[in-house]
């Protein structure tokens, strides 16, 4: 008897190729770049299908027959790079006609599985859009969210224990290491879990950048963090909860904004400041009377919080003074070796750290922009004092985040409102906002095409991370509007650009000072 066999089902436009509107002509089809890698890869294990919605043609801008060409026409290219799509499965009609195939119905799949015996409960569906990654659950396969195409224009919409990836080959990654799916990430966190109670260290998810975790009532387990990311001890930590009534505990009290603040913002990007309890070891606090504290909104992060059965201190997973880590790669690249367990869930969504806010005696400061802007934490407790710059008394930082230097790669990065000057170098890469730049010979990373500053804000590290990999003597980044979530992303390159020359080490991890 025929073994039933796993299929990858793909979404095309905005997944395997560049979403450019009326697909009708095969001089249009752009492949991402990684496409052909990550197909070759999954065909290894799985059945590979293309199932896609085209509702121009029932809206008459396309044909039947153009659609048929294009495939065709894709299909031969992947061919040709020894890439086997075993069949296309093409919806023309438009929504409102309530036919039965358009995605998310998951007709297309049940009839693959019906052709090509397959076994859908050890499936995968990949693609841009919500509907893609809805298409799955009613017959037990599972959806991966990708962010070309529209996937950053929907993530709103997509709930938040969905897994999201940059790139098709990061999502292929994935496939490869959790064949059994979320069975895989529940028992990564439950050991990640068991790991945290016996004093390990565990990377994880959240929703701004993965952390590195340890149970922050444990002084010896803290200290494990510390050493790892090669951390000055007098950095202080951040306390992730698992719900809001952890915090009474590591509190020694709990001002009217602060439950305003978490009934607001939590689970979510704002990390209060409040009197630190006696029960929060000093190290956690790296001595001071004050705790950092912040429900995180990734439920992974969550159920990892809830098994450990404690609140687990976490900074960013990366080592001290370097880019944070948005994808579990990242994490890899810096700390390998230094935990019991990575959990990879996919991309971090936010892409930036936490907001930072003191509320400290009668005052409210902001320590560090974040995921959660000024004008948010404003329009519910009233005027924020910026603690964003300078320094306190005794030459002490009051939230060491406020350094000057932090977040930065190793390849020296400079800030420009204009950053044509340096068109003509081939060796200086450049972080771009907006509309592309066609004249820059070196590489060009975007950080949102449309200038969208969530988008962004997603984008940041990863952006800095790929120019960082690639040799270069400089790397220019074009400031983005200093409005909202754009205060953060200026402030975290500001801190990457602040780093002299003669500090600038070509080679390997090297960022700590
Ligand atoms: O989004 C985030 O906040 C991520 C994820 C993993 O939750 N964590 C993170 O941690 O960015 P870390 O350690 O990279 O940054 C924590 C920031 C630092 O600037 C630290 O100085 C500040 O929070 N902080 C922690 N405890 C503090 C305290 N008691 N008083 C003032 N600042 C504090
Ligand atoms: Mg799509």
């Amino acid at each position: 008897m025929r073994k039933h066999r796993p299929a990858v089902f793909l979404d095309r436009d905005g997944t395997l190729i560049e979403d450019v509107g009326v697909l009708a002509h095969p001089e249009d089809i752009h492949l991402f770049a990684g496409t052909i890698s990550a197909l070759r890869q999954l065909q290894e294990k799985y059945l590979l299908f293309v199932i896609t919605n085209q509702p121009g043609v029932a809206g008459g801008s396309i044909t039947a027959d153009q659609v048929a060409g294009v495939n065709k026409c894709l299909d031969e290219m992947l061919s040709l790079e020894g890439i086997r799509i075993k069949d296309w499965y093409v919806c023309p009609h438009a929504r409102e006609d309530e036919c039965c195939c358009i995605k998310p119905n998951p007709f297309f799949l049940l009839q693959a599985a019906k052709d090509y015996d397959l076994d859908l409960h050890r499936s995968f569906m990949v693609g841009d859009h919500p509907h893609d990654v809805l298409t799955g659950d009613p017959v037990g396969t599972f959806g991966l969210y990708l962010l070309t195409g529209h996937g950053q224009k929907h993530l709103g919409e997509l709930s938040p224990e969905r897994i999201v990836f940059h790139t098709i080959s990061d999502a292929a990654a994935w496939i490869i290491d959790h064949p059994d799916r979320e069975v895989d990430l529940h028992n990564a966190i439950r050991t990640g879990a068991d790991a945290i109670r016996r004093g390990g260290l565990v990377a994880f998810p959240t929703e701004t950048v993965y952390g590195l975790g340890a149970d922050a009532l444990n002084p010896k387990a803290v200290a494990r963090i510390f050493e790892a990311k090669k951390r000055p001890l007098h950095d202080p930590l951040i306390i992730h909860v698992s719900n809001k009534q952890q915090v009474p505990s590591l509190v020694l009290t709990l001002p009217r904004e602060a439950e305003v603040l978490m009934e607001h913002f939590w689970p979510g990007s704002l990390t209060l400041v409040l009197p630190k309890s006696p029960q929060v070891p000093d190290i956690v606090t790296a001595g001071n009377s004050t705790v950092a504290i912040r429900m995180p909104a990734n439920p992974w992060a969550l159920e990892l919080i809830r098994l450990a059965m404690t609140p687990i201190a976490a900074p960013s997973a990366n080592r001290f003074g370097c880019t944070s880590p948005t994808t579990a790669q990242h994490v890899k690249d810096h700390l390998n070796g230094h935990y019991e367990i990575l959990i990879d869930g996919g991309a971090c969504r936010v892409g930036v750290e936490s907001t930072v806010l003191s509320l400290i005696g009668n005052s409210q400061v902001l320590l560090r922009p974040g995921g959660v802007t000024q004008q948010d934490i404003e329009a519910l407790i009233g005027p924020v004092q910026n603690g964003c710059v300078g320094k306190t008394k005794g030459n002490k930082f009051a939230s060491p985040g406020m350094m000057p230097k932090h977040y930065a790669p190793n390849t020296l990065l400079i800030v420009a409102e204009n950053i044509d000057g340096y068109s003509t170098r081939s060796d200086v890469g450049a972080i771009s906002f907006g509309s592309s730049l066609c004249s820059f010979q070196g590489p060009v990373e975007c950080l949102s095409r449309d200038g969208d500053l969530k988008e962004a804000a997603s984008n940041l590290y990863r952006v800095m991370r790929t120019l960082d990999g690639m040799g270069l003597s400089l790397i220019i980044a074009q400031s983005v509007p200093n409005i909202g979530l754009g205060v953060t992303i200026n402030d975290r390159l500001n801190k990457a650009a602040s780093r002299s020359p003669s500090q600038f080490s070509p080679k390997g991890i090297h960022c700590h000072r």
